[in-house]
């Protein structure tokens, strides 16, 4: 009995502990479990519960050694009077751990005996058999629910959110009116989005092609000539998504936001038609403007 009840103890003590980190540390719920540090002290509170228990223990036993036999009836007696007293306690506790086995109980040995290996004939405590008897609800629900009524599965549920978050980018796009793709961006014409196109395109681009756009491992960016299309749109993707595979041209939309790949793309054009310091040759189709 006693021990069932340092069991209780220690578990309400320890849920008690997990309640509080989960309430005081401000993480997702469920995650905080996770955390070393949670895990950390939740196993010292754990070791402390342990060490109290067992601290109890050995005192209730030197108790037990220094009474005499006729205290320790009267003690029995007024633990049984307590425990009646306590009737919704004791039930509580049998259906728990079932009627606990007296002596004669123990003799209700079965009749098999297996190289002296004998079986005890005793009920199986109510905790066990009751959530036996969930398992066997949770899978006739679970059969029914997945394999004849055609419950989603992980797979379905994967699939549903990938399209929801298809649709909320559209409705993004559609809402943000700062949001530049392939699909809506303009040819920015005023100095100060020119100059940041100017500036990046130094940063990033001039290695490659040059701070006139001449051309250098990357094409000409000043002639009529395109490899990958001179209209706003196409520019824009082949700085976002890159040029052929194996040329040298990455894609950029990991490293440069869209507002930036659309200064780039306007500054590519506006240097279109203007004559840089060394030329490289045309590359590409000719694609009068
Ligand atoms: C490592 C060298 C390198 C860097 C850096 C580089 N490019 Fe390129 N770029 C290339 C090469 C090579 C090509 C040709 C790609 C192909 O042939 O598919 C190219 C092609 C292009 C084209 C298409 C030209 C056409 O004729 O269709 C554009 C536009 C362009 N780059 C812009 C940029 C911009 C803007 C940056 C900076 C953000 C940049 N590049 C950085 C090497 C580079």
């Amino acid at each position: 009995m006693r021990t069932i009840e340092s069991y209780l103890r220690m578990l309400l003590i320890m849920t008690l502990c997990y309640l509080i980190a989960e309430w005081v540390i401000d993480e997702p719920k469920g995650t905080v479990l996770f955390n070393p540090y949670v895990l950390g002290f939740l196993f010292f509170i754990f070791l402390l519960v342990i060490s109290f228990e067992v601290i109890i223990g050995v005192l209730e036993r030197i108790a037990d050694q220094l009474t005499t036999p006729e205290q320790r009836v009267a003690l029995e007696e007024a633990k049984k009077q307590k425990a009646l007293e306590n009737k919704w306690k004791k039930r509580f506790a049998e259906w728990l751990i079932g009627k606990q086995t007296t002596p004669e109980a123990q003799l209700i040995l079965e009749d098999h005996n297996y190289d002296g290996i004998r079986e005890l004939d005793n009920p199986l405590p109510p905790w066990w058999l009751y959530l036996f008897y969930l398992t066997l609800i949770f899978g006739v629900v679970y059969l029914g629910y997945y394999h004849l009524f055609g419950g989603s599965d992980q797979k379905q549920n994967f699939e549903q959110e990938m399209a929801m978050a298809k649709e909320q980018i559209e409705t993004y796009k559609k809402t943000a009116a700062s949001f530049v793709d392939e699909t809506n961006v303009t040819v920015l014409t005023d100095a100060s989005s020119l100059e940041s196109g100017k500036s990046l395109f130094e940063i990033h681009c001039a290695i490659c092609h040059q701070n006139d756009g001449g051309g250098a491992i990357g094409p000409n960016l000043t002639d009529n000539y395109w490899i990958l299309g001179g209209d706003i749109k196409s520019i824009f993707l082949t700085i976002a998504k890159g040029g052929r595979p194996g040329k040298g041209m990455i894609a950029w939309n990991n490293s440069l936001k869209p507002q930036e790949i659309q200064q780039l793309s306007s500054f590519i054009l506006s240097l279109n038609g203007t004559t840089p310091q060394n030329p490289k040759a045309p590359e590409g189709t000719l694609i009068n403007q």
